[in-house]
């Protein structure tokens, strides 16, 4: 008897030495303040206590915000992977801070990165105007000449939203078409993949009247034909959508029309 409470005694301070023991990783955060141009982008560590801080990433960049450097800039809203604010690239991947989890048995420092290939506003914001611009050009609303004579919804089978499944749910993070090699060095003219994949999720969507349009938008050597089903976008979507399968799709369409 005595020897069981001794032993959960011992089990409890040893639990408790190991909870103050510190775990302590490091974060090196690209930064570049456009107010002092002189001095050139470089990677700024910040040293974290994990045991002290959220699992996610965003969570370790507000704890450095919050915590030693206020000046630290990115964006991000929703905390749950909803708005796609909070793109950046980490540990060399490009995903969504308030989803990547912070590997705490990885001792190596986790670098992070705004979004490649992109013009930087400051530290973590990535220039987002071109990307939404060329969203923008594939009119991404429901066309239709004629409408329901009772006035009311447009209605659709159950198949053909059905079709709209892995494709409505894009966040427009940015993510895919940013790891695209295709846009890094044709963004001027290549949609890229989260662009293309929302113009497939309006040629196919059964109530849309203009897919004759939109087809002919893309029948160019430029807007589509740039993807060479490389499939990093695929790869990285941290929604786990397949914007490469909806490139192909497009693709097909148009070879058969
Ligand atoms: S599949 Fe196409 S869009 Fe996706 S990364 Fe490759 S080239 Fe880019
Ligand atoms: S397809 Fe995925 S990675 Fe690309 S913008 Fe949409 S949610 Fe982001
Ligand atoms: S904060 Fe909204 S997706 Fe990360």
């Amino acid at each position: 008897m005595l020897r069981t409470v001794f032993g959960k005694q011992t089990f409890r301070g040893l639990a408790t030495a190991a909870q103050k023991q510190p775990n302590i990783k490091k974060f090196q955060i690209y930064r570049w303040n456009p107010d002092t141009p002189e001095v050139e982008a470089a990677l700024k560590t910040y040293e974290i206590d994990l045991n002290e801080c959220g699992p996610m990433v965003l969570d370790a960049l507000l704890k450095i915000k919050n915590e030693q450097d206020a000046t630290l800039t990115f964006r991000r809203s929703c905390r749950e992977g909803i708005c796609g604010s909070c793109a950046m690239n980490i540990g060399g991947r490009n995903t969504l801070a308030c989803l990547c989890k912070i590997d705490k048995n990885d001792k190596s420092d986790l670098k992070i990165y705004p979004l490649p290939h992109m013009y930087v506003v400051r530290d973590l914001v990535p220039d987002l105007t071109h990307f939404y611009q060329q969203y923008k050009s594939i009119q991404p609303w429901l066309q239709r000449k004629d409408h329901p004579a009772d006035g009311r919804e447009n209605l659709q089978s159950i198949a053909d939203r059905a079709k709209l499944d892995g494709l409505y749910e894009c966040i427009l993070c940015a993510c895919c078409s940013t790891s695209c090699p295709s846009y890094w060095w044709n963004q001027a003219q290549y949609l890229g993949p989260a662009v293309l994949m929302q113009a497939y999720r309006w040629i196919i969507d059964s109530r849309d009247q203009a897919t004759k349009m939109r087809k002919e938008m893309l029948q160019n050597s430029m807007s589509l034909y740039r993807c060479h089903t490389i499939m990093n976008c695929t790869n990285t979507c941290p929604k786990g959508l397949n914007p490469g399968r909806a490139i192909a799709e497009i693709k097909k369409s148009m070879a058969f029309d």
